[in-house]
């Protein structure tokens, strides 16, 4: 296990939902399984006014609803946590950060001042914060290293992702930017490899020959959880398929890299999603289904349409699900269909990815004999389970 040098962790865009549900959350267990340096700093920040205490205030009380938590270990890692409120779209605000930083590099005995920028923040961000980073100097490698984490949706087409990469890259380097897909860091998700490669079991089956049809889901109970101004801008396709979807996909689908290292699985990621079918007009009509989700009563609680939501405009024609059937141009997958779907609001949370087998050659118990599926639950309960044909019992 590597623990990373002594470091400060800024995240803009710290009132939002991604902050509460996911970053420190994520943060926290690091703390509780030792994996965070000796001395760090996380400091939100955000235009919306909060002090040290009443930030962690609401993050403790999001936590506890959330997940258990160890109330000890809680409150020493809320000691970690600071906030600092300034317009973070303007850069001649910027000043209140570098005085934060400094502070907190005097209180934390920093010898280094490395730093990682995690833009949780809208997209509409990802150009201009990188800007004012560097013009406030908070790109500058010779104090110790400068890092930044841009979530998806990273641009909005080829071209706006084009211009943000070079945008990005006027001001960090290359080995300074993370564009991050949090579904690579889930256990299963990650498991998807190994189980993958390093059993003999599987391989020989994983190709056209002996696989029938793929299907990956990702189905959420949740709405779209007071983020509608974003999520109107964006939809089902930019929020969860062609990154967290995809990715998958992609882990199903691609053949054994040389080596586990960045390199090398990103060359087979890319080689995989570069020989996906492109869609034909025709796809766009037969293999494509769009939807939005309407008001629905849940456990007696009624819950609003997504146009009532707020932030989304009352005539949005924005998705809220997402199901596209896709092909795979290679030796090992064509003519294999991958059904690949994810929507908000649905009646069953579950993200897995099942593996249809083919029938038997010569189905000498019948057509309807059970067809052999491998289901690879990656959330809730994750874990594998392999289905088997077997011969019923008796009935008496
Ligand atoms: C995020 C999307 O990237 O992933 C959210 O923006 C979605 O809309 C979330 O709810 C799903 O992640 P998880 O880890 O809860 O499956």
């Amino acid at each position: 296990m590597v623990i990373p040098e002594n470091s400060s962790i800024v995240i803009f865009g710290a009132s939002g939902d991604l902050t509460f549900r996911k970053l420190i959350p994520a943060l926290y267990h690091l703390y509780a399984n030792k994996q965070l340096p000796a001395s760090f700093a996380i400091l939100g920040a955000s235009r919306t006014f909060y002090s040290d205490e009443s930030f962690r205030d609401k993050l403790r009380h999001s936590m506890q609803e959330l997940e258990k938590t160890d109330p000890a270990t809680l409150d020493a890692f809320m000691a970690h946590v600071h906030y600092q409120s300034f317009n973070i779209s303007d850069t001649h605000e910027y000043h209140h950060l570098t005085e934060r930083l400094d502070a907190l590099a005097a209180q934390y005995g920093f010898t280094q001042r490395n730093t990682l920028f995690y833009l949780a923040t809208p997209p509409k961000l990802y150009n201009s914060i990188p800007a004012s980073l560097a013009e406030h100097g908070l790109n500058d490698e010779s104090t110790g290293w400068k890092r930044l984490v841009v979530e998806k949706p990273f641009g909005y087409d080829l071209a706006s992702a084009r211009q943000l990469d070079k945008d990005i890259h006027a001001h960090f380097a290359e080995h300074q930017i993370y564009r991050i897909d949090h579904y690579l860091g889930k256990e299963t998700v990650q498991n998807l490899l190994v189980f993958r490669f390093s059993n003999a079991m599987f391989e020989p089956l994983w190709n056209r020959n002996f696989i029938d049809y793929v299907e990956i889901t990702g189905a959420e109970h949740l709405g779209v959880e007071g983020r509608g101004g974003y999520y109107d801008q964006s939809g089902a396709v930019r929020d969860m398929f062609q990154n967290h979807l995809l990715q998958v996909l992609a882990l199903v689908a691609m053949e054994p890299p040389a080596q586990i290292n960045a390199d090398a699985m990103r060359d087979e990621v890319f080689k995989a999603l570069q020989s996906l079918e492109p869609l034909s007009d025709d796809d766009l009509t037969n293999n494509l289904v769009l939807g939005q989700y309407t008001e629905s009563l849940v456990g007696g609680n009624a819950l609003p349409g997504y146009r009532n939501e707020q932030g989304v405009a009352e005539d949005s024609r924005t998705e809220t699900y997402v199901g596209l059937k896709m092909f795979i141009n290679n030796w090992r997958w064509n003519g294999v269909p991958f059904y690949v779907r994810t929507g908000k609001r649905l009646p069953t949370r579950v993200t897995e990815v099942v593996i249809h087998f083919k029938q038997t050659p010569h189905p000498v118990f019948g057509k309807n004999a059970p067809e052999n599926r491998l289901v690879i639950r990656i959330q809730p309960d994750e874990g594998i389970q392999m289905s088997f044909g077997l011969k019923g019992k008796p009935r008496c």
